[in-house]
């Protein structure tokens, strides 16, 4: 059968990859995809992004399911216009994903249903939001109401950073629409993990745990960014935490999705931080799989994806499981120069020919391209077209495995400004 993947980044390619695996499957397309997904066997790319085209595009090719990546479309309803045309399609609907393109729905709903979260206030007007801060020492963290691609959240240590961030969102308008609501949010100390799952709108089926690195500098400094690297699993998640996870997070915002009537399938990630106490609690949610946290855990999926998805859609997702690597896979981001501010594009990419030939063979890692296109002189040569620009992930016996051979690998892809972090995993050796 023919499926379609929507989206060009990391988390795209090692989900079409991880697709194209199936034995039931002969083609993965994507839309509009990378370098990376061009040149993967069995992916084919397709240079369309609106959503009546790809469903004119889904009808001609018979796709049999398509599989949604990021949160923009799912934002702009392609979910309820393929489900409209007859489709079959695994992502939530627009309401259903206000969960994320909406901080203050998803604060009013976790409230509603009693989940644990940050204590919050929201705001439109700069005064009462100035008046609050005052009340309320720092540090404390200001959000954007709306979508904002990892713009929108500040985390103010003084009092002043917070009244420059009401400023910034309120009477400058920087996010335009997206911050013209605000919350201002208790802050929380802890280590944050991601717990990913999918849901059929009844049933569970969680993902492997893993855990993002958002800062662009190692010891997890400087500006955030999408993600600089990941693995999986998070020892520190121990089966007792997870079990919490589930009973006091993920249960009942499933079943509080039922009482509001809100259908949900599709992936949801919960970001979560663990208290000194060793408390769970909700950061943000997000209604997609996470990137770069899907190519550490696309790696150590030993199950067959498609089925799971097909369950998912038909509402049998307690029909199945999913086995996993028992390895640890741990993925490093490099990124262009520039980011996350203002990334260069079209600088060549060296070495990954050689890599690529290897990981075929090995198949104990796998170069995900995100930022990257064919360009160069010759047009056939790979160059850098985004920010994050590929995230190299390996398996290793445990995290320290795992990274090092991570780096190795790095350490043989060159592109002029490049940048990584030196220390993915840090707290997975260090826990
Ligand atoms: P979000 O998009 O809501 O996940 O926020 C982006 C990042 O800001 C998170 O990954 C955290 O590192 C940080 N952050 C968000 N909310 C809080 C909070 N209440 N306390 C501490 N850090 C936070
Ligand atoms: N890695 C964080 C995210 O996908 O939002």
């Amino acid at each position: 059968m023919k499926l379609l993947v929507v989206g060009g980044g990391g988390r795209e390619h090692a989900l079409a990859w991880k697709l194209s695996l199936s034995p039931r499957v002969h083609k993965v397309f994507v839309a509009s995809g990378n370098a990376g997904t061009a040149l993967e066997p069995g992916l084919e790319n397709i240079p369309i992004t609106a959503v009546p085209e790809l469903i004119e595009f889904a009808k001609k090719e018979s796709i049999a399911i398509t599989v949604v990546g990021p949160e923009i479309p799912l934002a702009a309803g392609i979910v309820d216009a393929f489900q409209a045309a007859g489709l079959k399609i695994f992502g939530p609907t627009r309401q259903a994903a206000q969960l994320e393109t909406s901080k203050i729905f998803a604060k009013e709903f976790m409230q509603r249903h009693h989940i644990p979260t940050a204590a919050y206030a929201k705001f439109t007007d700069p005064e009462s939001a100035h008046a609050y801060i005052e009340q309320h020492p720092a540090p404390l963290v200001i959000k954007a109401d709306g979508l904002a691609a990892g713009k929108g959240v500040v985390v103010a240590q003084s009092q002043e950073e917070a009244h420059s961030a009401v400023n910034a969102l309120l009477v400058d308008k920087n996010l335009g629409d997206a911050g013209s609501e605000i919350i201002i949010e208790e802050f929380l100390q802890g280590i944050e993990v991601s717990f990913i799952i999918m849901t059929d709108g009844n049933h569970i089926l969680p993902l492997a745990t893993s855990q993002d690195h958002k800062r662009l500098y190692d010891s997890d400094q400087g500006p955030n960014t999408g993600g600089m690297g990941a693995y999986s699993p998070v020892s520190f998640v121990s089966p007792g935490l997870q079990v919490q996870i589930m009973h006091s997070i993920i249960d009942p915002v499933i079943n509080g999705l039922k009482k509001d009537r809100i259908h949900y399938t599709g992936f949801l990630y919960a970001g979560l931080m663990i208290t000194a106490e060793d408390q769970a609690k909700v950061l943000e949610f997000n209604c997609r799989l996470g990137d770069p946290e899907t190519q550490p855990i696309m790696l150590r999926l030993k199950s067959d994806l498609l089925p799971l998805i097909e369950h998912a859609i038909d509402g049998t997702l307690n029909e199945m499981d999913a086995e996993w690597d028992s390895r640890t896979a741990l993925g490093v981001v490099m990124a262009a120069q520039g980011y996350p501010e203002n990334p260069r594009k079209n600088d060549v990419i060296y070495g990954l020919q050689d890599l690529v030939a290897e990981q075929e063979s090995t198949g104990n890692f796998h170069i995900f391209h995100a930022g990257t296109s064919m360009g160069g002189k010759n047009g056939n040569e790979i160059v850098t077209a985004g920010g994050r620009v590929l995230c190299v992930t390996s398996l290793g016996e445990n995290v320290k495995a795992a990274q090092h051979q991570a780096y190795k690998i790095v350490e043989r892809i060159r592109f002029d400004g490049s940048q990584i972090r030196h220390d993915i995993g840090h707290q997975g050796i260090n826990n």
